[in-house]
């Protein structure tokens, strides 16, 4: 029998560091509703959760909003432009819920979906492929007001909201993500409290993730009656997850951090259970009453594609009493069972957010996902870095970043050479934007953004991306 992945390995062999990806990989770059378009108010868009959040003092390094963000509402035209200038192939962006069906329910914003249609058509006459989400975080706020994720409602409102923005863009978008990191919008909307709506609640943050599973299949089921033809997935922010030693307390500390920040997604998602480990673990928090009969095969309604979003390796370790708090995006002091484990820091590089550079751990993650869930076509739907960068006679080089994308898209060849079926690769981001609670301090894009100006400056990471983009591989190195 002919095994389609050694003929595919057979293509993509190495010349001296050379790598060729198949023909037809879809190379692209990411961004998300609130973090670019700014337009806050215009054209009957309402409030959301993170423009709440992000005008509570306190919530968001210096005070910074998305109201303007870079402006792109109205600068789209010149962004689809750029993007054709770097050759890409595709983009992911997301839709705000709140500018489509302002409040969270009841008939459509014409002029908001009208904004998505003119982004589509440019894109789609630039010959490249929308790839839209329709949840990256921006709940609309009456919806938090009664209740939020919580509350299991919410998954019926997500569902009409995305079976209206469907109906308007599904008969020139074929790519479409439910969710983007239901883990952020869980555990660090309600658990940890750094994300919007900011609420410290760990029994509400479980119960929230999930409704938001309850959400994502609800809107696959009314997606796939649409337009069975449509590729429909979630995305989800993955982890290669180690022990700090081979001791069975540390091996312990692993599973648990492996099962609260992959397996809680995964296994619903894909297998139709909760694991029973998570379950036990969560038992101090919630007793799961919140379940219904019925919701795991709703959770689990087949799908077409995964989109992994990728950034870094969790290293953890049985605790250590007395211990200093970690920062958040490692231990979110309320996110749930966390005081079971101590995250380690190993010392090796980092970027700008202080994340480990662990390019093998995608590799890690993208074969524990293809083993567990085989055959199940896999996108990077994100995968970037943050860098402090700087204009120098108007010109942005940025050599940590272009090496974080080096490494990382040699790992993505090396797993598509050992079989994996990855279908394309998102960069973090297009451009500079809104890093939620950081605001505007963490620079992730390839294009630099001077926000007093609106200007773009295509860093030299773009043009390298380019010219991965022209060759369809990387360069020797
Ligand atoms: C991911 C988010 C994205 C961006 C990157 C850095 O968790 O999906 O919006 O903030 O991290």
């Amino acid at each position: 029998m002919t095994n389609p992945a050694s003929s595919q390995t057979a293509q993509l062999l190495d010349k001296g560091g050379q790598v060729t990806f198949p023909t037809g990989f879809l190379w692209g770059a990411a961004t998300a509703a609130y973090q670019i378009e700014g337009a806050a108010t215009e054209d009957g868009r309402t409030p959301s959760i993170w423009d709440t959040f992000s005008h509570t003092p306190g919530r968001v390094v210096q005070g910074h909003t998305g109201d303007v963000a870079c402006d792109h509402y109205h600068r789209f035209r010149d962004d689809v432009k750029l993007m054709a200038e770097l050759g890409l192939k595709s983009y992911r962006f997301s839709v705000s819920w709140p500018r489509v069906q302002p409040g969270g329910s009841g008939p459509a914003n014409q002029a908001g979906l009208d904004f998505y249609r003119r982004l589509v058509d440019d894109l789609l006459d630039h010959g490249i492929e929308p790839w839209l989400t329709l949840y990256h975080w921006d709940l609309p706020q009456p919806l938090e007001d009664a209740g939020g994720w919580p509350l299991r409602d919410t998954a019926a409102r997500f569902a009409d909201y995305a079976e209206l923005t469907h109906a308007a863009l599904g008969d020139r978008v074929r790519y479409w993500t439910t969710f983007n990191e239901p883990w952020c919008s869980a555990f660090l909307g309600y658990g940890s409290g750094a994300h919007a709506p900011g609420r410290s609640d760990a029994a509400a943050s479980v119960r929230a993730a999930h409704h938001l599973m309850l959400g994502h299949g609800l809107a696959v089921q009314a997606l796939r009656a649409a337009r069975p033809e449509h590729d429909l997935g979630i995305t989800l922010n993955l982890y290669a997850v180690s022990p700090q030693t081979d001791t069975p307390a540390d091996a312990d500390a692993a599973r648990r951090i492996d099962g609260l920040a992959n397996r809680v997604f995964l296994d619903p998602i894909l297998h139709g259970a909760y694991p029973a480990d998570v379950i036990e673990d969560l038992r101090e928090v919630t007793d799961f009453s919140h379940v219904r009969d019925g919701d795991l095969t709703t959770i689990s309604t087949p799908l077409s594609v995964l989109g992994v979003n990728y950034y870094s390796r969790h290293v953890v370790a049985a605790p250590v009493e007395g211990a200093q708090p970690e920062p958040y995006w490692r231990a979110p002091s309320n996110w749930p069972g966390s005081e079971h484990v101590r995250f380690v820091t190993r010392g090796v590089p980092v970027t700008d957010m202080d994340w480990e550079i662990d390019a093998p751990g995608l590799v890690e993650v993208l074969q524990r996902v293809n083993r567990e869930y085989p055959e199940l076509p896999l996108y990077i739907t994100e995968n970037g870095s943050a860098f402090v960068d700087e204009v120098v006679d108007g010109e942005v080089d940025d050599p940590d970043r272009l090496a974080y994308f080096d490494s990382h898209l040699r790992a993505c060849h090396e797993a598509i050479a050992a079989g994996i079926p990855l279908r394309g690769y998102f960069a973090w981001s297009l451009m500079d934007n809104f890093e939620w609670s950081w605001g505007y301090t963490k620079r992730f894009g390839m294009v630099y953004v001077d926000y007093d100006s609106q200007l773009r400056i295509p860093k030299s990471s773009a043009r390298w991306y380019a010219e991965v983009i022209r060759r369809n591989g990387l360069a020797a190195q």
